[in-house]
Parts: C-alpha cells; sequence; structure tokens
C-alpha cells in the first residue's frame, strides 16, 4: 500500500473513492455531504453502521470517538464495505484528539492491519484493486498538520503494522510448513534482509551442550529437531538491553496427556510467542530504536512417539533445578524455562516472555486479552499503558504466596502443573517465575497471548486466524520507554 500525506484540503485531493468517519454521531459535520441519504438508510453514526454510496464514491464509517482504536476499527471498516471495488485510490483527512502525528499513525495502522488477507491456501485469490491511499493533512477539528510529523508517524504506523501482519502469516501458516527448522530459516533470511540484525540458530546439539533438559524433553518425540533461535539487535550506544523470549511450539498435540481433538485444532497457533518475537525485533530493527534487543525462541514440536517424554519422567532444566512432569501438554513453560535460563545470561535490563500458555488466561481475561504478569506493579502497568495505547487488550494479573506452594512436588524441586484447578494461567506464570533469577525478579514480564493470539472470528480489525498478538504493545513499549525517568506516555494516550 502506497501512503501519500498531501498538504492539500481534503475536498481538493482527486480519488476514486472518499472516506469519512462519522465521529460521536455528529452528521453535521463539513465532511458530511450525504446526511439526508445517510438519514434515510437508516445510518444513525452508532454501532458497526457503514454506508457505501456507490454511485458518489463514499464511504461513511463509524468511530465512537477520536481515540486511536476507534479510528483504526472505523477506518478498517470503510475499507472492508469496498473490498470487492475496483477503486485504486481513496481519500482521507486526519482525526485528531490532541496530539497531531497519532491518528494517522492510527488511520495507516487500521488500513494495513483491516486489509490482511491469508489467502496462501485458496486457490481463488481475489487480491485488493488499491494501491494508494491519499491523507490530508486537513483535520476533522479544522486544523492542519505538517507533512512531515504527519509523514514521520506513517511510516512508523507501517512498519509496526507490517510486523504484526508478518507474525499472522507465520502463525496461520499451516504447521508442516512451519517446523522448528523453517522458522530458524525464516528467522535466520529476515536477519540477511534487515541491517543491523543477526540471527544464531542452535540445534539438538547445542541445546544438549546448554543442558536445555526440559526443552530437549519436550520435543524428543517428534521427528522435526527443535531449534533454538537467537535474533540480535546492537546499536551503538545503546540504552537498554531488552531481552523477548518467546514460545515457539510450531505444533502442540498435547504429548502423551493428548489433547482431545477439538481442543487440538488451531494448535499452530502455539507459535504465536515465537512469531511475535520475531517480529518485535523486525520492528525495533526498522525503526532504529536506541536500545539493544535479542529475541530469543525456543521452538519445538510437542508430538507423541515410542520416545514421547511422560508424565513421571523427572527433567533437569538449564538452571540444575528438576521438574517433575504431571502432564505432558503443560509444556510450554518447560521449553521456556530454558530459553528463559538462557536470556538471563545476557544480562537484560528488562526480559520479557511471550507465550499461548493456558487456557486457563482465556477463561480469565476472555479470548481478546493479553495477561501480563510478573513481580514489579510498575512495570507490568508499563505494559498494559502502551499496550492499550498501540490498541492491544490486555490485563494485569496478580502473583501470591498461596499459589506458590502449588506447584510443590514430592519428588523433584517442582512439578510442571499445579494441584489446584484454580489460577492456572498464574501458577504457569509463577513456574517461570521460579526459574527467574534475583537480579532479574523486577525486570521481567510474562505475557500470556493464548487467547488473542488466535481467535476463530473476525473482531475489530483483525480477521479470523491469527493477530499478531504481542507485536504492537511490545514495540509501542520499546518506542515510549523511559521508564526509569517516569515519564512514559506523556504524549498520547
Ligand atoms: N498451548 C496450550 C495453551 C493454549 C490453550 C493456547 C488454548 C491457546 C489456546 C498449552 O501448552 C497447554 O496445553 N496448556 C494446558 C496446561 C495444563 C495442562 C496445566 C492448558 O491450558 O490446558
Ligand atoms: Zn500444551
Ligand atoms: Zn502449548
Amino acid at each position: 500500500m502506497n501512503f501519500e500525506i498531501l498538504d492539500t484540503k481534503l475536498k481538493d485531493i482527486k480519488a476514486d473513492c472518499e472516506i469519512v468517519l462519522v465521529i460521536n454521531k455528529d452528521l453535521t459535520h463539513r465532511w458530511i455531504k450525504d446526511a439526508k441519504t445517510l438519514t434515510k438508510l437508516g445510518f444513525k453514526g452508532e454501532g458497526d453502521d457503514v454506508a457505501y454510496l456507490a454511485d458518489k464514491n463514499m464511504v461513511y464509517a463509524v468511530a465512537d470517538s477520536l481515540e486511536s482504536d476507534d479510528i483504526r476499527c472505523a477506518i478498517s471498516s470503510a475499507l472492508q464495505a469496498i473490498k470487492k471495488s475496483s477503486y485504486e485510490s481513496v481519500k482521507v483527512g486526519l482525526y485528531t484528539k490532541n496530539c497531531p502525528p497519532i491518528n494517522a499513525r492510527a488511520l495507516a495502522e487500521g488500513i494495513l492491519l483491516g486489509t490482511y488477507c491469508f489467502d496462501k491456501y485458496k486457490s481463488e485469490k481475489n487480491p485488493s484493486s488499491l494501491k494508494t491511499v491519499k491523507i490530508s493533512t486537513e483535520d476533522y477539528n479544522g486544523k492542519s498538520y505538517s507533512v512531515d510529523s504527519t509523514q514521520k508517524a506513517v511510516d512508523e504506523a507501517v512498519i509496526i503494522a507490517e510486523a504484526t501482519n508478518s507474525a499472522k502469516e507465520i502463525v496461520n501458516t499451516a504447521p508442516k510448513e512451519m517446523t522448528p527448522q523453517i522458522l530458524a530459516d525464516y528467522a535466520q533470511k529476515m536477519s540477511d534482509e534487515i541491517d543491523g540484525l543477526e540471527c544464531f540458530v542452535g540445534d539438538e546439539k547445542f541445546l544438549e551442550k546448554e543442558k536445555m533438559g526440559a526443552f530437549l524433553a519436550v520435543s524428543r518425540a517428534s521427528s522435526e529437531k527443535p531449534r533454538l533461535i537467537h535474533l540480535s539487535y546492537k546499536p551503538k550506544d545503546a540504552k537498554n538491553r531488552f531481552v523477548f523470549v518467546g514460545k515457539g511450539l510450531t505444533y502442540d498435540s498435547g504429548g502423551l496427556s493428548l489433547k482431545p481433538s477439538e481442543h487440538m485444532v488451531t494448535m499452530k497457533s502455539d507459535k504465536s510467542g515465537a512469531a511475535a518475537a520475531i517480529n518485535i525485533i523486525k520492528a525495533a530493527a526498522l525503526l532504529k530504536l536506541p536500545f539493544e534487543v535479542h529475541s530469543i525462541i525456543g521452538a519445538a514440536e510437542n508430538m507423541i512417539g515410542g520416545n514421547a517424554y511422560k508424565p513421571d519422567d523427572v527433567l533437569i532444566a538449564r538452571s540444575g533445578k528438576s521438574i517433575e512432569v504431571r502432564n505432558t501438554d503443560a509444556e510450554g513453560r518447560l521449553v521456556l524455562v530454558d530459553c528463559l535460563d538462557f536470556a538471563q545470561d545476557l544480562k537484560p535490563d528488562y526480559l520479557v516472555d511471550l507465550a499461548t500458555l493456558t487456557g486457563a488466561c482465556v477463561v480469565a481475561v476472555g479470548e481478546y486479552t493479553v495477561g501480563i504478569m510478573g513481580n514489579d506493579e510498575e512495570l507490568k502497568n508499563s505494559m498494559q499503558i502502551s499496550a492499550t495505547k498501540s490498541g492491544e487488550l490486555s490485563g494485569t494479573l496478580p502473583f501470591n504466596k498461596y499459589l506458590r506452594k502449588l506447584l510443590k512436588s514430592s519428588v523433584a524441586d517442582i512439578s510442571n502443573i499445579s494441584n489446584s484447578r484454580y489460577g492456572g494461567a498464574l501458577t504457569a506464570g509463577i513456574f517461570l517465575d521460579n526459574f527467574i533469577g534475583d537480579d532479574f525478579k523486577d525486570k521481567w514480564l510474562h505475557l500470556d497471548i493464548a487467547g488473542p493470539a488466535y481467535v476463530e472470528k473476525p473482531w475489530g480489525y483483525n480477521q479470523y486466524g491469527a493477530s499478531g498478538a504481542g507485536v504492537r504493545m511490545c514495540t509501542y513499549w520499546m518506542k515510549d520507554f523511559d521508564y526509569k525517568e517516569n515519564n512514559m506516555h506523556k504524549d498520547e494516550k
């Protein structure tokens, strides 16, 4: 998609079609030329109202407010309405609340996220004819903003939205076409193509040398061999070091504690944490963020077979701790603890893992929301604020000392599942916390993305399937990072 930022009044821009967002039911705004027709059509400017007036080459869509996410949703539903048209260009004005570039960013993100289409396996593809979006620097509120600041916001939005769409593509891809090795090749190719990125891929021998007994056990029954992928981005004079760790189960059958068939479908999405970590570092490098960033991905398949790891096995993790396996379907935490241990050797200032870790998190917060866990309230809150700005939904979940006791094992240092049926998202998070050293306790966040990573229905500007969960929130979080000085989020809401 081409974005043209034009220092011209909206009405003077030539385009095949015009998009107007109706804000807060206001049908009297100067950009609304068809109020009478809209009223006749029963368009009230509320809910999911969209009116496509084909004869006039106009589309009207609803935004409840000028908040960024309302703008993303509205522009996306407008484009959805003209999906089958042959328009090659559309025009739209700015919808700004208080800070000039924000909603140019929201517009561009809504456009790119909302028009993503996964048609890899369809024989009949219907590519959109839309090539150019012309954005006027004229604003809904009557002001006009500079081309430069608008262009900068759009450029950043394009990087972040395209990284999100790349994560969707990885997750949506069928498991036989996105094995640990293929994922590693993907990461390697990406790092070859982007300035400043480096990639190291560790094979089974490497995992053995690193004594990653938990990671290795999970992958043992699969004919697809495990890979540890380490991407790094080290700009000169980097201010902080961020390390992201992604759960990359390219398929999770549950292992010997086999999933029932209806729960196994969609488990290609168990690589969503990996897809996010790969694309967060991609966005960081393209945005040229002034931080050192690493992404560590534990890529494996959890399968069954004669050599599968079993309930009752005791595994020795890289950290030296012994783990009693009571359920082979709680495999993500086993892969993650070895990766998190490896990640701590890099001495991160901030350590974030992303994982489709528990169904319990989906039960707790619903399918659209990321569960944020960790030991530092302020750090958790900072992530939640960035998530909201980015358009991702999230909620913080609280660890407590009673939940910690539920992971006790009578035969090993810790059990891989809790002995209670309640609080499963938190006990999984606490399991990970047992492998976080004292120096990193307050620098670590665990993001359970099991809900939003893959939803089998469209929601907002997200399509059926993968949503690229975690990419936008973590990239926004880093981009605005000024946590220590406590002046994050001063410019935007
Ligand atoms: N990959 C699943 C979690 C999951 C569930 C992701 C639903 C996306 C949607 C994970 O490996 C798993 O199976 N977790 C178990 C843990 C249990 C055995 C303690 C779960 O959530 O049931
Ligand atoms: Zn599992
Ligand atoms: Zn899993």
